[in-house]
This record gives C-alpha cells, structure tokens and sequence, in this order.
C-alpha cells in the first residue's frame, strides 16, 4: 500500500484509508468492526478517521483496535457533541467533545482534530481555532485541522492555523480541484479526501430516498461517464481518479463490510490513472457541471 506524507504533518499516510460514519450510523456490531479494522490494519491500512456525532463509530473503534494504537494515525472531528443536527461552536463544548472522543477512543491523544464543517463565519470568529490549538497544547492532538467545503475550506488553508483538510473530491465532487487544492498544495497542507467515491450512488437505480445521496446521483445521470457502465471498473476508476488529485494524499473510503477495504487496495495496484481518462473525467465535468455543484458536506 502506498503511503504519501500527509503534507507538513509527521505521517505517512497510506493513500487508502478508513472513513468511520458508516459503522456508527449503519450499527454495525464491534465484532464485525473488530474483524473489519484488524484484517485491514494486517493489510497495510494506517489512516483511521471518525467523529464525535457518528453515532457509536468512536466507540466501536476504540473497542476494536485501542489494543493496537501505535498502527494507525486517528482522526476524529469536533462540533456537534450531542448529534450532526446540533452543532456547539463554543470553545469549552468543543474541549468537552474532545475530551469525550479521548475516552470512547480509549487513547491519551488523537493525531488530528478537525473542526466538522463549521461556517466560515465560526472559523473567522477564531475562536473556535483557538479551542483546538488549546486541546493541541494539553496533548490531547497532535494536529489541529478543518472539515469542510467551499469558501471555508479554502480559509481553512489561507489563515495559515491548520495542519490538514478534509474536503469532498470524487467524480462527483470537483469544486475543491480548483478552488481549495491548488493552494493546499502550495502550502504544504495535509489533504485527506472524503466521500472519495461518491457513495457509489451510481449504483442506485432510481434517486435514493436518503437526501446525502441523492446529490451525487443527480449529477452522476448527468455526467454519465462511460466507465460507470462497467461494475468491474467503475469503483476503481473512481477511487483511482480520487487519488489522482494533486495534493490529495489519502481517500477515506467508509465501509460496513470486513473485506471491503482489501477488495479496495487491490483496485489501487494498477498503479495511477491514465493520464487520458483523468482528462476525460474532468473534461466531462467543465462540459456539464452546475454552478451549483458546489462542494457537498
Ligand atoms: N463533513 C465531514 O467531515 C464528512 C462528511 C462526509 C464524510 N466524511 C468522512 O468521509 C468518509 C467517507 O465518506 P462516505 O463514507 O460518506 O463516502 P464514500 O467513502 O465515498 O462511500 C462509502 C460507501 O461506498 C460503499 N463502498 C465502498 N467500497 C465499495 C466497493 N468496492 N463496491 C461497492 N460499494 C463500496 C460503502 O458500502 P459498503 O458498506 O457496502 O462497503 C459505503 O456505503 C466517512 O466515513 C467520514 O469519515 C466526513
């Protein structure tokens, strides 16, 4: 498994990681979460990320993999203490979220807290920011970082506090390309991507009833690539195109199945993308793409 060095963090990071909002909002079992993380850690993953308002996702990894803390970097978020609809942007909630997230974790210190997609007016406020930067002096993280889209994640970079972003990059998703990206990179930003396969809502035949799908296969008829044609590449050529992105250097790919993971790293063996089919991917994009189409939470 390839390992790129998460910008001016110490980690290297493997390019595929773990994304933990469907173990906690899918309920799945800490046996199977168990079997899931353990076959993946053996397999070479090491970036495992989660959050305070996954329902029980800290919980469960805490449970599954604490005994093996030293293979793997973990991230968790901070925002919304009580659940996603119920966001607390002050800084002693934000602290008290943290300190949760140690213990359900079942670990002194986190590598990276990221704040869950607050506004940018919230990030320009500071405080907020200066509630992680206090959680990093107590040794609670050793990185602070920002979980978001749009005009946000771009502030995220330019106020120059934050070790990483979190952005949404997909065949789905490519506002970040130009508008947050580029200046990441320059920057020397850690970047980890999420929603890096756009839930695979290609797949659903007719709009799915879930609202957080339902963007993404909205504009997935539209942009109708041909590769999605073929379910034996059409994961692949997505989750390869994620990576593809300069700057990105890990896709947090969330599953529900022991497995899922391994099937996924072999995807990566073929190596980076063509250079023709990426060019086809974001051409067909700039063709059909809204302005609308704006980075999705
Ligand atoms: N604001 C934020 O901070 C924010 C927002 C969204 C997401 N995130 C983070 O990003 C992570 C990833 O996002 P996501 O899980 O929403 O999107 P995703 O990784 O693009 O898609 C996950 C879905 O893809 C399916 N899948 C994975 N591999 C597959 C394969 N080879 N074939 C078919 N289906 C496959 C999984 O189902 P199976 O269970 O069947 O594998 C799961 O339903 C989250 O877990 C979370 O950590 C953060």
């Amino acid at each position: 498994m390839e390992r790129r060095r998460l910008g001016k963090t110490d980690m290297e990071a493997s390019v595929l990681g773990f994304g933990g909002s469907e173990i906690g909002y899918q309920g799945v079992s800490g046996r199977t979460v168990m079997r899931l993380l353990d076959g993946a850690l053996d397999a070479g993953l090491n970036v495992i990320d989660t959050a305070e308002c996954y329902e029980n996702s800290e919980e469960l990894i805490g449970k599954a993999v604490s005994g093996r803390r030293r293979d793997f970097h973990l991230f968790t978020k901070c925002g919304h203490g009580k659940s996603y609809g119920h966001a607390d942007w002050r800084p002693a909630a934000l602290l008290a979220s943290i300190e949760r997230s140690l213990r359900r974790l079942r670990t002194d210190t986190v590598d990276l807290v990221q704040l869950h997609s607050c506004s940018l007016e919230h990030l320009k406020k500071g405080d907020v920011i200066a509630a992680l930067e206090r959680a990093r002096e107590r040794g609670w993280t050793r990185y602070v970082g920002y979980s978001g889209d749009g005009e946000a994640a771009r502030y995220d970079i330019e106020c120059g506090r934050f070790d990483t972003l979190q952005t949404s990059v997909s065949i789905a998703d490519q506002e970040a390309l130009e508008l947050s990206l580029p200046l990441a990179k320059a920057r020397g930003m850690g970047v980890i991507a999420k929603r890096p396969i756009a839930n695979v809502a290609w797949t659903h035949r007719t709009k799915p009833a879930e609202l957080y799908y339902q963007d993404y296969w909205t504009r997935l008829r539209a942009l109708d690539y041909p590769f999605l044609r073929d379910p034996d590449a059409a994961v692949a050529t997505a989750l390869r195109f994620t990576l593809s992105v300069p700057g990105v250097h890990t896709a947090i790919v969330g599953t529900t199945k022991p497995g899922r993971w391994k099937e996924n790293a072999a995807m990566l063996a073929a190596g980076p993308l063509d250079r023709e089919v990426i060019n086809g991917i974001r051409g067909r994009w700039r063709e059909v793409a809204k302005p609308s189409w704006v980075g999705q939470i």
